[in-house]
């Protein structure tokens, strides 16, 4: 058994499915690509380097000029994940892909025990295939009068260390399945939490599946066929499609969220911190799992975009570029909170990192894995777009507990609304030859 997906291994084309031919030819026949985020950057300052040195009157945002912009965050678009045999599920440590399709799905009024355990064990099937870089079946079936399978669109896509990662939310332990004894102990629906402003649309679900991946059409794919072949168990409840991952893995820079602050800089990253903060122990058959919080935050972007930079920095109690604290000069120094100049704090206290910060909250830290997504534009033509906060910690109410500080005080209130909200708990990864969460129904 391997630790964990933190580094991808290099998955070898697998053997040829249960669909035979037809796997083995998608297995073979994906691009593979090697696509590096400098290679990106070069091709596009090339093409607009001029213009745009025109247009702005300086060179400001050429890549030389941007602190961190040192161009070796690559991907390998020809990487596999493993689903089975890891201790955690994968796509928690696993270093964030570019692209997320988050999916949250409420369980049919026919669905039994027996329709969910069915459900769990053909998505595990499905997503050993998928992050192989496999179709789930036949995309063009030899029977004329027969459906596809798989619906095709990632044929011909490399693996893209796609990882789909399962939540089971709190509905699965009601009283409509018998499994109200094996609840997750710390499992429930969060309470109301001071600046909500959640939408029933974009709220709850009882199941959650995020799909990661370095193309979005590899993390599309995998949620499209997922929901599709268990429509009669599970109807879609709502979706985040996120883009430019907004926390960072090792080896990757820090990347910047839609208010073009680096975000990520002090998140979980060591083993000690896993083990303290992310995976459960001692807990029964959630050992080796954690619990996931998902928010849907909308930012009023035009509004933020307006705003000085030095009130921006003040929001944050960091600088825009660099991604300092205010109380130092480098990305990652550590934040001095007790810093006074002119008898003020440097970095102010109804800062967002004043107010999230472990110092400042008992040591507390949750593993932060968000992505920014956009919905096009609002009713009013306003750009409608945000981030997709994902978090993973071994218990809920580290969350609630800075979620709670943070919708009270936080500068940042000004340009952001909580809009979606849900909680699920994330069994273990499982073995080879069971499926996720097998061990509700033994
Ligand atoms: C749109 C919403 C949000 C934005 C744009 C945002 C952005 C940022 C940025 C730019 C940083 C500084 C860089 C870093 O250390 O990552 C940061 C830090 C942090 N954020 Fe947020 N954040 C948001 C929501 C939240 C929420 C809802 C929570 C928790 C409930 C949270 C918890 C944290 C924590 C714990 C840190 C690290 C603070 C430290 O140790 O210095 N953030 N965030």
């Amino acid at each position: 058994m391997t630790e964990n997906a933190d580094e991808p291994a290099r998955a070898a084309a697998g053997p040829a499915s249960s669909e035979g031919a037809q796997a083995s030819t998608a297995a073979v026949s994906r691009r593979r690509l090697i696509v590096g985020a400098a290679g990106t950057a070069a091709a596009g300052a090339a093409l607009g380097a001029g213009v745009t040195a025109a247009v702005l009157g300086s060179n400001e945002r050429g890549a030389a000029s941007v602190p961190g912009a040192s161009g070796t965050d690559s991907v390998d678009l020809t990487r596999s994940v493993p689903f089975y045999d890891q201790v955690h599920q994968v796509g928690i440590r696993t270093p964030p892909q570019r692209h997320c399709v988050y999916m949250t799905f409420n369980l049919t009024a026919g669905a039994t025990q027996q329709s969910l355990q069915v459900l769990l064990a053909r998505w595990s099937a499905a997503i050993s295939q998928l992050v192989q870089g496999k179709s789930i079946g036949p995309i063009e079936p030899s029977r004329p009068d027969a459906v596809s399978v798989d619906t095709g669109e990632a044929s011909g896509l490399a693996p893209a260390s796609l990882t789909v990662t399962v939540g089971l939310g709190p509905g699965v332990f009601d009283d409509r399945f018998g499994l109200a004894a094996k609840r997750p102990a710390l499992l429930a629906n969060l309470p109301r939490i001071p600046g909500d402003v959640l939408q029933p649309g974009l709220t709850g679900g009882d199941l959650s599946l995020q799909a990661c991946a370095d193309d979005p059409q590899v993390a599309y794919h995998a949620v499209r066929n997922l929901a599709r072949m268990v429509t009669s168990t599970a109807q879609t409840h709502w979706v985040v499609l996120g883009f430019g991952r907004a926390s960072a893995g090792p080896g990757q820079e820090t990347p910047r969220n839609l208010m073009g602050f680096k975000d990520g800089t002090r998140n979980v990253s060591t083993d000690v911190d896993y083990e303290s903060f992310v995976w459960l122990k001692d807990a029964d058959w959630m050992t080796g799992g954690t619990y996931q919080v998902a928010r849907k935050v909308l930012m009023t972007i035009e509004t933020w975009d307006f705003d000085r930079i030095s009130d921006q920095q003040r929001i944050f109690g960091r600088t825009k570029l660099e991604g300092a604290p205010l109380s130092g000069t480098k990305e990652f120094d550590t934040p001095d909170f007790a810093l006074k100049a002119d008898g003020a704090h440097v970095i102010d206290q109804a800062s967002h990192i004043a107010l999230a910060a472990p110092e400042n909250n008992g040591g507390v830290k949750i593993l932060r894995r968000g992505y920014n997504f956009t919905d096009g534009l609002n009713s009013q033509g306003l750009l409608d777009a945000g981030l997709l906060f994902l978090t993973y910690q071994n218990d809920p109410q580290h969350f609630v507990g800075l979620q709670q500080k943070l919708g009270s005080f936080d500068l940042l209130n000004e340009y952001i609304r909580h809009v979606g909200s849900a909680i699920f708990a994330i069994p273990p990864s499982p073995k080879a030859g069971r499926y996720i969460a097998q061990e509700l129904f033994e």
